[in-house]
């Protein structure tokens, strides 16, 4: 009888502990995948192609004759624009999966660059500080959201200002997991 309670109290110790401390398994956090598709792959064939769609879509340029707004005139390329919109909202949840960093052989573009990380750096990085890689995600997923309202909104003033914060989080994810000792940002 002793011996039982003594058993029971073990568990429920056990128990308060679980309840205080949720144990959350790191794959839960960071599903894997079997893609073979890296995460330049993304950036290029994804992120990079849709971001300069979106920032080249409005402007304004400054003339002799004042300034001269240019901006999407129709709902049909207001529609084809959206289409970007969501192809870059979408990729914050691919970034979430664990994947390669870069294909095999392959290597991160300006890693040549003092400062810049290898292929290998970066996925070190991000392995180590997978809570701070999720972070830069969720403020880029954030920005992005905001962009496709702009865009559905059909409001070029605010599609301006929110490209500008998705910029932002762009850099802000780089410069902590791509190139985090340059001296400079080594791409455009
Ligand atoms: C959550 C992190 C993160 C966000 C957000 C992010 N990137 Fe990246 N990006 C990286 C990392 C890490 C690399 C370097 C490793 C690599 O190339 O695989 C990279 C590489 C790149 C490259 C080089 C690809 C190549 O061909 O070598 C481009 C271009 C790029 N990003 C553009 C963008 C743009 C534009 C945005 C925003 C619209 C963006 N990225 C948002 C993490 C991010």
């Amino acid at each position: 009888m002793k011996s039982r309670h003594f058993v029971m109290l073990l568990a429920s110790v056990f128990l308060v502990g679980a309840c205080e401390r949720p144990e959350v398994s790191a794959s839960a956090l960071r599903p894997t995948s079997a893609t073979s598709v890296s995460l330049q792959d993304l950036m290029s064939a994804l992120v990079d192609p849709a971001a300069d769609a979106l920032w080249g879509a409005v402007s304004i340029e400054i003339t002799k004759e004042g300034p001269v707004a240019q901006h999407p005139e129709s709902d049909e390329a207001w529609k084809e624009l959206r289409k970007q919109a969501v192809i870059l909202v979408e990729s914050a949840n691919a970034l979430r999966l664990h994947r390669p960093v870069v294909a095999a052989g392959g290597n991160v573009e300006d890693t040549h660059v003092p400062g810049v990380y290898s292929a290998d750096e970066v996925a070190r990085a991000i392995d180590a500080d997978w809570a701070g890689f999720n972070a830069e995600i969720a403020l880029f997923q954030r920005s992005t959201e905001a962009l496709l309202v702009a865009v559905g909104n059909k409001n070029p003033a605010a599609l301006l200002e929110t490209g500008e914060k998705v910029q932002e989080a762009c850099e802000s994810c780089h410069a902590r997991f791509w190139y985090p000792n340059a001296a400079k940002a080594p791409v455009k």
